[in-house]
């Protein structure tokens, strides 16, 4: 196994001293990233928003600072990346605002409709059966919310030896407007953007508003 692999798979699942000092440096690396995305769900104060995929928790202190009267949850399947998170906002837990689970994006413990918002900030590369997260996504988020999710552009990513297909599923514009409309929703309230990261790193934002009304879906959609 190389170096690359190796730090491709903390990425996807940080564990160990490793996957500490990983969460230390995605709270820098991710910080524009978490900034745009956030910023496109416009929260409002008393909204229930959902994060998928947290690492050290750092678009949840965000997001809380911006819901005084609603409440942020999010969820991540690293044990290592659940302490980064506890810690960074403890505060917020103990004053009830904030809730921190264990769990799979693939199995959302939530009930139907019950988040205004939902963000995702490089975790699509790690969905293994996308249009499974995306069904559970929209089983949660209620009709009329919003989706926001960023995701480094395929054309940035291909430069970079940890994100190798064994570890990460790449993404450009139009794969990322595919796969949101395979998985259900509506292609005319899916938007995505290019945005400048940093120098030679280019994103895209998605952001995409759950219909009010059920939708007919592809054949190959859910
Ligand atoms: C690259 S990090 C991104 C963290 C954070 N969103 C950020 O931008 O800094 C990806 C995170 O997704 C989590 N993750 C990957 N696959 C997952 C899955 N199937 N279910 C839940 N969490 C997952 C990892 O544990 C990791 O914390």
């Amino acid at each position: 196994m190389t170096i690359w692999h190796t730090i491709g798979q903390q990425l996807k699942s940080p564990s160990g001293f490793a996957g500490r000092l990983t969460g230390s440096l995605m709270r820098i690396a991710n910080d524009k990233p978490n900034r745009l995305a956030v910023d496109a769900l416009r929260i409002g104060c008393r909204d229930n928003v959902l994060e998928l995929g947290f690492g050290p928790g750092h678009a949840i202190e965000m997001m809380a600072s911006r819901t005084p009267a609603g409440t942020i949850c999010g969820l991540d399947q690293s044990a290592v990346m659940l302490e980064q998170a506890e810690r960074r906002n403890q505060t917020a837990i103990e004053e009830g605002r904030v809730f921190l689970y264990r769990a799979a994006f693939e199995s959302l413990p939530f009930a139907k409709a019950c988040f205004d918002k939902i963000l995702a900030v490089n975790v699509i590369y790690f969905w293994r059966d996308p249009l499974a997260v995306l069904r559970e996504i929209r089983r949660v988020l209620r009709p009329g919310g919003c989706l926001s999710i960023y995701a480094t552009d395929a054309a940035t990513m291909r430069g970079w030896k940890f994100a190798g297909p064994e570890t990460h599923r790449l993404y450009g514009a139009d794969e990322l407007s595919e796969i949101l409309h395979g998985g259900g929703f509506d292609p005319n309230r899916i938007f995505v953007r290019n945005v400048h990261v940093a120098r030679r790193v280019n994103g895209l934002l998605a952001t995409v508003s759950a219909s009010t009304k059920p939708m007919r879906l592809r054949a190959n959609g859910c």
